[in-house]
């Protein structure tokens, strides 16, 4: 992962593919991610950090269970105390709404800005969820455009800093 990202993703927890290769959204709705990100200028490799709530693959991709993702949520807090990104954008209902702390669905939450410990987090579709509905698209790109000015607003002011 990139140290002080620009952005970091958190997701719901490994499927298949990552839990074979130990490594997050490399599967197909990763792949998918990968596209979102690079809309807005936003990559792995470059600038951003990409984790999941829980660590270990639920059997058969069903939600983690309110004990198991008790059991990882503090090492989620502590990654995120330590990369300390710029942004967070999480994906989908699980991740949203654990960070949000709301049981609420992620299509009410989404649409707005929230904060987590002071960083600006922005909830959309888990991109899972945008492969089976296409409708889904058009609302996460709104989301995406968002957080792509805020990035743009952060980097001004990054500019700005160091001048
Ligand atoms: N879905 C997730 O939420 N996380 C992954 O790492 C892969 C698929």
């Amino acid at each position: 992962g990139v140290l002080d990202p620009l952005g970091m993703v958190i997701g719901e927890g490994p499927g298949a593919d990552e839990d074979r290769r130990g490594i997050p959204f490399v599967g197909r709705a990763g792949q998918y991610l990968d596209k979102w990100l690079d809309a807005i200028e936003v990559t792995r490799e470059k600038n951003a950090f990409i984790g999941n709530i829980v660590k270990c693959r639920p059997p058969g991709n069903r939600d983690p269970k309110p004990v198991e993702s008790d059991a990882c949520i503090s090492y989620l807090r502590e990654q995120i105390e330590l990369i300390r990104p710029r942004t967070i954008l999480s994906v989908g209902r699980i991740a949203s709404g654990l960070l949000i702390g709301t049981p609420a669905g992620i299509g009410s939450l989404r649409g707005r800005t929230y904060y987590y410990d002071g960083i600006p987090l922005i909830p959309t579709y888990h991109p899972s969820a945008v492969l089976r509905n296409p409708d889904l698209r058009r609302p996460v790109w709104e989301d995406l455009k968002r957080l792509g000015a805020l990035f743009e607003e952060l980097q001004s002011e990054t500019e700005q800093t160091e001048v």
